[in-house]
């Protein structure tokens, strides 16, 4: 595996960073966030603009910056005054709508000229496209009509359309303006260091590699509760759902994850390949082993519908049939409002057939807690000390934050915009997974499925606690 972070940032060439969705929660929190952690790594290029846009002005540019300032108060820990000064001079804002980009374009040309001297075309443009799903393809067209999309990378936010059909209308959108090199299908999981943790243990670990499989292992457990609710995203939820926002996104990439063949490197055309042959291997959902969830209290939310059947809980079995994990469920489960806020993946192994305990053994779970500070853990069984041959059972831990003091671990966004800065595309989702993923998912979208109420604080409805023989990890 490379070590990628260690890339020299005077090598960036200068960028105009476009944020569409620059006054928004996703900004506020971790993108101007991400950037000011950039800065203060010295990870950005040495000459950069940032331009926020939106539909709404938030007033003037130093207002503007102000709302950022507050954001980083608010979202950076130990704020250096220095660094964010220095960030935020580097900040204007500039309105634009998919109807009319004109300004932001003269804008956009503007910083180029005052960054790239005689030469603008060294200036690359990275465009983020932090919008809600109906805008995308107008918002896309819009780039193309405004020359905004030349020399430039285009961030696209999840979900990647909302079904199979407009999810090729939105890959159709991008092909016809840019190219697929172009393109940076952003979902964040993959830019957690515990996800990528994921194929360090797997691969570099003699331990663990040859027992996974099907021979060895029995089910695998992708859990994502939140104990969240919906944190003033109610309009987004209606338009979207957990399905949509969470499994055919985050836990399907975990899969991917978990999941692949070994990649023969580390980089976008290896890993994603991988990664697309277990999603061009997944059995396509069947409804019958899905569990949908909604808590009690979702429609009491000021942007939610009355008799909203949206869900915000989604529990379901899924299999690969390949050699590798022919037999093999795989189950996800993720929900807001639930009792605990994990990110596990537990892998059950098949219980040994042992004529010295007579047989009664309990199943080892090797179970990754993909937490900011990420732990594994192994559930074993030991003899029990004292005069008998019994067994108990022992769990072995490992703490990365302990065990592991070396080097510096990057937030999410933070790792994923400078990947998008550097030009690598590994941990960004590629069309074919993303149309392979809606294909798997399309036959759950098209049951319209019972919605089984959930009280705030539960593990969801009691179907779902049934789903997996031999319960979930968590909550049993
Ligand atoms: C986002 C989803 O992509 O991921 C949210 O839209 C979800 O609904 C969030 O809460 C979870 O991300 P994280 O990094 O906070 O676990």
């Amino acid at each position: 595996m490379t070590d990628s972070s260690s890339a020299p940032t005077e090598d960036l060439a200068p960028h105009v960073l476009v944020l569409f969705g620059a006054t928004g929660d996703l900004a506020a929190r971790k993108l101007f966030p991400g950037l000011y952690r950039l800065a203060a790594q010295g990870r950005l290029p040495e000459q950069y603009a940032v331009i926020g846009s939106g539909r709404h002005s938030p007033g003037s540019d130093d207002d503007f910056r102000q709302q950022v300032r507050e954001a980083l108060q608010e979202g950076v820990d130990d704020l250096d005054d220095d660094v964010a000064d220095a960030l935020l001079e580097r900040v204007s804002f500039c309105t634009s709508d998919a109807d009319d980009g004109a300004d932001l374009a003269a804008a956009v040309r503007e910083a180029e000229d005052r960054l790239g001297g005689d030469d603008t075309s060294r200036v690359r443009r990275l465009v983020y496209l932090s919008v809600p799903p109906a805008v995308m393809t107008s918002m896309i067209a819009m780039l193309g009509r405004e020359g905004l999309h030349e020399r430039a990378r285009l961030v696209v936010e999840k979900p990647f359309g909302l079904d199979l059909d407009s999810a090729r209308e939105l890959d159709a959108a991008l092909k016809d303006v840019v190219e697929e090199e172009q393109v940076f299908r952003i979902d964040h999981f993959l830019g957690k260091e515990a996800a990528q943790n994921i194929l360090a243990l797997r691969f570099a670990n003699g331990l663990f590699e040859p027992a996974w499989n099907r021979h060895h292992i029995e089910s695998v457990q992708i859990d994502v509760p939140e104990d969240l609710g919906l944190e003033g995203r109610g309009s987004f939820y209606e338009s979207t759902g957990a399905l949509r926002d969470m499994i055919s996104t985050h836990l399907a990439q975990l899969l991917g994850l978990v999941a692949l063949e070994e990649a023969r490197r580390f980089d976008a055309d290896e890993l994603r390949d991988a990664k697309s042959a277990v999603f061009a291997a997944m059995r396509p959902l069947d409804p019958a082993r899905v569990v949908l969830g909604q808590f009690e209290g979702y429609r009491d939310d000021e942007d939610v519908a009355d008799d909203s059947d949206v869900e915000t809980f989604v529990a379901l079995e899924a299999w690969i049939d390949n050699d590798r994990w022919r037999d093999v469920p795989f189950y996800l489960r993720t929900g807001k409002a639930l009792a605990q806020g994990r990110r596990t993946i537990t892998l059950r192994f098949r219980t040994p057939h042992t004529e010295i305990f007579n047989g009664s053994v309990a199943c080892n779970e090797l179970v990754l807690e993909l937490t900011d500070d990420p732990r594994v853990h192994v559930d074993l069984q030991a003899k029990k000390p004292g005069p008998d041959m019994d067994l108990v059972k022992a769990t072995m831990s490992l703490d990365f934050a302990d065990d592991v003091d070396e080097g510096d671990p990057l937030e999410a966004y933070e790792r994923l915009l400078l990947d998008v800065l550097r030009d690598d595309r590994t941990l960004f989702t590629r069309s074919d997974e993303v149309e392979r993923i809606w294909e798997v998912c399309q036959p759950v979208l098209d049951a319209a499925l019972e919605v089984h109420p959930y009280a705030q604080g539960s593990w969801g409805p009691q179907a779902a606690l049934d789903l997996p023989s031999g319960g979930w990890y968590l909550g049993r």
